[in-house]
C-alpha cells in the first residue's frame, strides 16, 4: 500500500484529499488534528500501521505493519445530517458489514461499534468528533479491519474472540479493494441516513437478535435482556426479564451474548 496505488484505487470515488502513513500513532488522532484545520468533507487518512490505536475509552486497537486496514474518514455533516449524528456509528457499520455479505459472509453488527463475522470481531469503529462552541464541526470516523490473518491479535490480549477476513473467506483479500467497497458503500448509504431505511437495514444487520445479552453499563452494573431492535437515534432495544422494554444509550457499555 502507498500514496500512489491508493489514489489511483479510490480515484473514481467523491473524496477529498487522501493522506497516507506507513506508521503512526492513530489515524484517528492524524484526522483529528486535521478536521481541526481545514481538510475537506470526506479526506481521508489511511496507515499501513499504527502503533497507538484507540478503540473506545482508550483501549487499545492493534494494527501490525502489511496485515491490516486502518483509516479515518473525516465527514463534515451537513446541517440536515446534523440531527442524525448518532445515527453515524451505524451507518460506518453498515458500510462496513454490507460489502461482506455481499461476498457471502454473514457479517453483523455487534452494537454499538463492531463488525463481527462467525461471531468474532473482524472490525472495529471509532467515531469522535470535533467541535465548534457547541456544534459538531465534523466527525471522524475510524475504522479498522482484520484483513490477513496475521492482523488478528493473540487471543490472550483480547477480552472478545477476533477473526480476520482472509480467516473468514479462507484465502487473502487485497486490503485496498476492501477499503474502496467500504468506502464506496459509504457513499451510498449517506444519503440515508435520516430515513426509516437506514433503521432498517442496521437493525436487519444487529447481532444476537432475539438472543439473550448481557450489557454491562461502566460502573452501574448490568443488564440482560433480549435484543429487539433499535430506537430512532440508534440506541438499543432489549426486552428484559421483567418483560419491560430497556433502552441502552451509548457510552460505556459492552454488549456480550448470555448463556
Ligand atoms: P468489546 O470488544 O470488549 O465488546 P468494544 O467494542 O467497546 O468492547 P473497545 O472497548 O473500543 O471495544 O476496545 C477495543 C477492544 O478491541 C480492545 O479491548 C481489544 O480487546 C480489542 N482489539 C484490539 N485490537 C483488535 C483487533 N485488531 N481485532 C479485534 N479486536 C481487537
Ligand atoms: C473498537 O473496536 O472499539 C474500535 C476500534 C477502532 C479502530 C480504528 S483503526 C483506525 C482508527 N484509528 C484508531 O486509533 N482507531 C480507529
Amino acid at each position: 500500500m502507498n500514496q500512489n496505488e491508493l489514489k489511483k484505487s479510490l480515484a473514481k470515488l467523491p473524496l477529498g484529499e487522501i493522506k497516507y502513513f506507513d506508521s503512526t500513532g492513530s489515524t484517528n488522532d492524524e484526522a483529528l488534528a486535521w478536521a481541526a484545520g481545514d481538510a475537506k468533507d470526506m479526506s481521508l487518512v489511511v496507515a499501513d500501521e499504527q502503533t497507538a490505536g484507540r478503540g473506545r475509552l482508550d483501549r487499545k486497537w492493534f494494527t501490525p505493519p502489511g496485515t491490516a486496514l486502518a483509516f479515518s474518514l473525516i465527514l463534515r455533516p451537513t446541517p440536515n445530517e446534523k440531527p442524525y449524528l448518532s445515527r453515524i456509528v451505524g451507518l460506518a457499520a453498515l458500510s462496513v458489514a454490507e460489502p461482506l455479505v455481499r461476498r457471502g459472509l454473514s457479517a453483523r453488527i455487534k452494537w454499538p461499534n463492531d463488525v463481527l463475522l462467525n461471531e468474532c470481531k473482524v472490525a472495529g469503529i471509532l467515531t469522535e468528533s470535533v467541535w465548534s462552541g457547541d456544534q459538531v464541526d465534523c466527525v471522524v470516523i475510524g475504522i479498522g479491519v482484520n484483513i490477513l490473518k496475521g492482523s488478528t491479535p493473540l487471543q490472550a490480549r483480547l477480552e472478545f474472540p477476533a477473526t480476520s477476513l482472509e480467516d473468514a473467506l479462507g484465502q487473502p483479500v487485497e486490503r485496498v479493494e476492501v477499503l474502496r467497497d467500504i468506502l464506496a458503500a459509504l457513499v451510498s448509504l449517506r444519503p440515508q441516513l435520516h430515513t426509516d431505511k437506514l433503521m432498517t437495514k442496521w437493525e436487519e444487520l444487529l447481532a444476537y437478535r432475539g438472543r439473550q445479552v448481557q450489557v454491562e453499563t461502566g460502573g452501574h452494573g448490568s443488564i440482560t435482556g433480549m435484543v429487539t431492535g433499535l430506537e430512532r437515534d440508534g440506541s438499543l432495544q432489549l426486552r428484559a426479564e421483567d418483560g419491560k422494554l430497556r433502552t441502552v444509550r451509548f457510552g460505556d457499555v459492552r454488549l456480550r451474548p448470555f448463556a
